[in-house]
């Protein structure tokens, strides 16, 4: 099976250095030990509020890794000047909400279709690929691929919830709908991504589904940098993803 990459997210670097408004600890070097841990990439998420990553982390990102830089945003104007601006390797539109914790649910590509196929016209001329962060329901992927986009990033958050609370057989449901949708979503050829809460408890069935390209993982390794070190908690992540593909 192919390699799979895996993007690390570093937003909550930014928000224990925000807690303090101080300057450490700094995202940019969380990146670089990412990177020389095996990272395949670095995605950070610029929301409206600025509540953890800030433009000029953006900016120091884009300067400062070696590889490629996943710019996670919602679809509004500000954001898509500013990706203009930076041109990073990759955008995922994401839905954004001010009052959430983090990104609860998937982009509605279908009740946006027009305005987003729109959208992503400059971004995608500006050489970024687009990804659409969606739920797993073939309405949202059929959108995807008919808006443009290069990519689709399946949302794993309630697979992850449903597996941390013990509830295993809907979790194996979900598990189900998600290899259903990252089988239709090649078809269409699309690029497969996926993410959201994963841990090294519930990666590996997300990590087998042979479709999924890429994952992108944040706050578990963040939180487990705590106790193993940015690096070994990445190298662990990146062992148990290529264990459930061998
Ligand atoms: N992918 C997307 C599109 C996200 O919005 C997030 C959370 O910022 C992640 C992946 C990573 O999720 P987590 O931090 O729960 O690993």
């Amino acid at each position: 099976m192919q390699k799979q990459r895996l993007g690390v997210n570093i937003d909550h670097v930014a928000t224990v250095r925000n807690a303090r408004g101080s300057v450490w600890p700094d995202p940019l070097r969380a990146a670089l030990l990412a990177e020389a841990a095996g990272a395949d990439g670095i995605t950070a998420h610029l929301r409206e509020d600025r509540r953890h990553i800030r433009d000029a982390d953006m900016e120091a990102l884009k300067a400062g890794i070696g590889i490629p830089l996943n710019f996670e945003c919602a679809a509004t104007a500000e954001m898509q000047a500013i990706v203009l601006r930076l041109r990073p390797h990759a955008v995922c539109l994401v839905p954004e909400r001010r009052e959430e914790r983090t990104t609860e649910g998937g982009l509605d590509v279908a009740g946006d279709e027009a305005r987003l196929r729109d959208y992503l016209v400059p971004l995608r001329e500006a050489g970024c690929r687009v990804s659409m962060f969606i739920g797993h329901d073939a309405r949202q992927i059929e959108a995807s691929a008919r808006i443009g986009a290069a990519v689709v990033e399946l949302h794993t958050g309630h697979y992850s919830d449903l597996h941390a609370e013990g509830r295993a057989a809907e979790a194996d449901a979900e598990l189900a709908a998600l290899r259903a949708g990252a089988t239709l979503a090649a078809s269409l050829g699309l690029e497969v991504h996926a993410g959201h809460g994963l841990t090294y408890e519930n990666v590996a069935p997300v990590a087998a589904i042979p479709e999924v390209q890429e994952l992108n993982i944040g706050h578990f390794l963040i939180g487990e940098a705590i106790y193993l070190g940015l690096g070994p908690a990445i190298e662990e992540m990146r062992r148990r993803m290529d264990a459930a593909r061998a």
